[in-house]
């Protein structure tokens, strides 16, 4: 297991190219079951999660090969089985039931458990498929799923699952007649999934709504794509400019997707501004602290809360953030305090009161964004910071120290004893 030292205080200064986004990613990889010929999909960041996709689409009868950032994939013969071994690792997995049952009328696969960040179920996925003549059974940990032909369904979601709207789109688009999905995710990665879709043949309209529409049709066949930019990395490196007083250039960064953060952002007093093809994001003066409520897209994302949070401890006066869509997605609070911020938990709701500096201190990382807080965190304190267990890192974030060092900052990776 590798760990970071972060020796703090550097303003970051240059350019940094935002990646292909991982949580678009993912389902579009899971998507490529679906399509008879081959895909090709560009702009695919080289990440931990990724890897263990491909592994997946290997194992389920998919041929894969990753070379920079472009996957080739090509269906050879297709297994219903996605084994606990790779589903443990990645919650996403539960992605391929969409796909399997379309084609196979069979599924199964292992029933993620409990994470990190909280209970996270996948009853609305399961409850959805059953709307269009799938049934489940929970036996020995897995998801056995069976059905005839699906039938197209008019579906009300009771809450905006990103996960289980990827999953219907997926299912729904070789089911016989129209799905419509009401309270479906808005999140632009759920667009981008349903804009390769088309791209493949299906029939799909209203993505980035809460209504969409899909025609069920007999066949998808494969298509160049490429992935949309992440919007929670670019988030990430928007905050890291204003917590080191640094100016920061992004690249290929999604800043339409971004209004929400960028909202907030400016109202703690960080500049921030689209020109062109970049977005400049630089602090002027002091920051203040502000309140949040993460909520489903457009609402301000639950992904960009621990790394606001970082840069909150460091404005003047108090702010709060509300979590609403985990229970259980303030681990990295403890963390910060250990680097000198203050913060009391009270339920949902964690009240930041801003403090004139951070010192560095080792801290450990719990998931993938409380991960980011705490490296964004050490990017400010004075003095080293060492984040331990950094795997989680690697989920979600491509290249994160040559990105960081390449505009200034001091941080390394080394092996942890
Ligand atoms: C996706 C993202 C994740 C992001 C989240 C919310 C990927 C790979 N992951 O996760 O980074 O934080 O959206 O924006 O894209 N829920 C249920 N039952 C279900 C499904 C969900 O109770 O069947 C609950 C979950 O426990 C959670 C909430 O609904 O509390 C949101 O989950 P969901 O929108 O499905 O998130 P994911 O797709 O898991």
């Amino acid at each position: 297991m590798d760990k970071l030292i972060i020796e703090g205080g550097v303003p970051l200064k240059g350019t940094i190219r935002v990646s292909g986004s991982k949580n678009a990613a993912l389902p579009i990889l899971m998507a490529c079951l679906l399509a008879e010929t081959p895909v090709r999909l560009d702009n695919v960041p080289r990440l931990r999660d990724i890897r263990t996709t491909l592994k997946l689409l290997n194992i389920l009868g998919c041929e894969t090969e990753f070379e920079d950032n472009t996957v080739r994939s090509q269906v050879v013969g297709l297994k219903p089985e996605a084994p606990y071994e790779l589903v443990k690792t990645m919650r996403a997995s539960v992605l391929c039931l969409g796909p399997l049952l379309a084609l196979l009328g069979e599924a199964r696969v292992a029933l993620p458990g409990g994470c990190a960040i909280g209970a996270r179920p996948v009853d609305l996925h399961l409850k959805a498929l059953e709307r269009m003549g799938a049934t489940f059974e929970l036996t020995s940990g897995y998801i056995l799923g069976r059905c005839g032909k699906l039938q197209g369904a008019h579906i009300t979601f009771d809450f905006p699952t990103v996960g289980g709207t990827e999953n219907l789109l997926m299912a729904a688009s070789l089911a016989q007649g129209e799905t419509i999905l009401e309270n479906a995710a808005r999140e632009p990665e759920v667009a981008d999934l349903a804009d390769f879709l088309n791209a493949c043949g299906a029939k799909i309209s209203g993505q980035g709504t809460s209504v969409i529409r899909i025609q069920g049709v007999s066949r998808l066949t494969g298509c160049d794509y490429r992935v949309m930019p992440d919007r929670i990395e670019a988030g990430t490196y928007l905050c890291a400019a204003p917590i080191t007083h640094g100016e920061l250039e992004l690249l290929e960064c999604p800043f339409q997707e971004l209004d929400a953060l960028v909202y907030k952002l400016r109202e703690m007093g960080v500049w921030v501004q689209e020109e062109g093809d970049r977005v400049i994001v630089r602090r002027d003066g002091d920051l203040v602290g502000v309140d949040v409520t993460t909520q489903p897209h457009p609402g301000f994302p639950t992904d960009m809360q621990a790394q606001l949070m970082a840069l909150m401890c460091l404005a003047k006066g108090a702010g709060s953030i509300q979590e609403k869509i985990f229970e259980n997605r303030f681990m990295h609070v403890l963390e910060l305090v250990r680097l000198g911020a203050n913060i009391k938990l009270k339920d949902r709701t964690a009240m930041v009161r801003g403090v004139p500096k951070l010192v560095g201190a080792p801290v450990m990382a719990s998931d993938l964004r409380a991960s980011a807080s705490l490296v964004l965190a050490g990017l400010a304190a004075e003095g080293v910071t060492e984040v331990q267990r950094i795997y989680h890192l690697d989920r979600g974030y491509e290249n994160i120290e040559a990105k960081l060092s390449a505009v200034g900052a001091r941080i390394r990776r080394v092996p942890e004893e």
